[in-house]
């Protein structure tokens, strides 16, 4: 429902409590998500962003029971994708002419899905809109997370409505951070920056440098999901510059997976090889083809080390250790280590493979991993605590 959060700023958004799966199946989200949109109203009348498309006919009815449509003097889109930009078609049905705002390739993105040339008007950094009381400045936040993403500060109020930024998929029934569980809160605003922000970490470093040049009042942060930031803004920015900095926790994350267990039992020797080393390090193992791949890479963001395992099968390694490569690839991570390992049965490619990926992808390789044939044997169970000996080490 529709809520008032002050004198200018109403919450016109959606709460998807049904919503499991994100992108497809790429993002879990176990705490369902929001759409927020924001309508403001001052001598002029401003609805920022829409919702995700299966709730168009909703969310405008909901607006009609705010305000007539016809009423609305500009949109703002700060974002093409379509869980925010998914009502536009269903809302432009009825006032076709009202202008849009949004970035440069903004346009191009909108007019790539929907096919329309609806009356766009493009801005930049710096482009400001008054709309009575208040002024609305444009901030280009190209690859946060789209070449097309912007955000919009409103002054007075000191909000920087900040899209995708600073957002979570958390659906609740409150609308502001300090009123949920906060270990919730925090673990889904991390778990967003891992899946969704970390490949452009230098882009959000910047960027927030950049607004904090600017020297604006931001008194509250307005995300497109999630909770909005009314309290203390700054301790969201703070966490941000620090996941954008090589972040790293003393943790090691050992990520396997194993038809019949082999591999298994080097990776639970190799985690107590690291507890040898360090009793402070924090060790998770989990098994791709049980665990959830976006704790999975949320934990992979957290670690200083990735161990990865899989047995050999085909010449080559299982599809849930190539699918969750292919994710840690693109999350284009600097500055931490890996080693591979896996049993195999004779020819036993896979943790080779599985090295050269790593490095692909950015890791710093401990060194060749360990492949143990068939079951391993207490001497090879060895082997691996000796691996593990020296990720402690290493990484200490
Ligand atoms: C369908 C299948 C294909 C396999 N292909 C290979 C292979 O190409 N090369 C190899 O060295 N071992 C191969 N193996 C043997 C396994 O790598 C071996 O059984 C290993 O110990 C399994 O480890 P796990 O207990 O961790 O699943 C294959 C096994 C299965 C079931
Ligand atoms: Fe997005
Ligand atoms: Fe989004």
């Amino acid at each position: 429902m529709n809520t008032k959060i002050n004198d200018y700023v109403t919450w016109v958004g959606k709460t998807d409590w049904e919503l499991k799966k994100f992108h497809g199946d790429e993002f879990t989200t176990e705490h369902g998500s929001s759409y927020n949109a924001y309508l403001i109203r001052d001598e002029k009348t401003v609805l920022i962003d829409t919702v995700w498309l299966p709730y168009d006919r909703e969310f405008v009815s909901n607006l009609k029971k705010e305000i007539d449509l016809k009423k609305i003097d500009y949109i703002i889109v700060q974002h093409g994708e379509v869980d925010h930009s998914g009502a536009l078609m269903e809302l432009m049905d009825e006032i076709p002419n009202t202008p849009i705002y949004c970035t440069a390739n903004g346009v191009k993105y909108i007019k790539g899905q929907y096919h329309e040339d609806w009356n766009f008007n493009i801005v930049k950094t710096g482009d400001k809109l008054n709309i009575g009381k208040h002024t609305l400045t444009f901030i280009e936040a190209p690859m946060l997370h789209w070449p097309d993403t912007m955000f919009t500060y409103m002054d007075n109020e000191g909000i920087l409505f900040s899209n995708d930024g600073f957002g979570q998929h958390l659906a609740s029934e409150f609308l502001y951070a300090d009123e949920v569980e906060q270990d919730k809160l925090w673990k889904e605003a991390i778990t967003y920056y891992a899946n969704i922000l970390a490949p452009f970490s230098m882009m959000v470093k910047n960027k927030i440098n950049e607004i904090l040049k600017m020297n604006l009042e931001i008194n509250m942060i307005y995300p497109s999901h999630g909770l909005i930031w009314r309290k203390n803004p700054e301790q969201i920015v703070k966490k941000y510059l620090e996941w954008a900095d090589n972040y790293k926790e003393n943790q090691v994350t050992i990520i396997y997976d194993t038809m019949w267990n082999s591999t298994r039992k080097m990776a639970e020797a190799i985690a107590s090889g690291i507890e040898n080393i360090d009793k402070n390090v924090t060790i998770k193992l989990m098994n791709t083809s049980k665990d959830d791949k976006t704790l999975v890479l949320t934990e992979v963001f957290k670690s200083k080390a990735i161990v990865v395992g899989s047995p050999t099968v085909n010449n080559g390694y299982l599809h849930s250790i190539a699918g969750i490569l292919e994710m840690i690839k693109g999350m284009k991570l600097k500055n931490k280590k890996a080693v591979a390992f896996g049993s195999y049965g004779w020819s036993g490619e896979a943790t080779k493979l599985i090295t050269e990926e790593l490095r692909k992808a950015g890791f710093e390789i401990i060194n060749d991993g360990v492949k143990v044939m068939w079951t391993p044997d207490e001497e090879m169970l060895e082997q691996c605590k000796k691996l593990g000996e020296e990720i402690g080490r290493t990484c200490a």
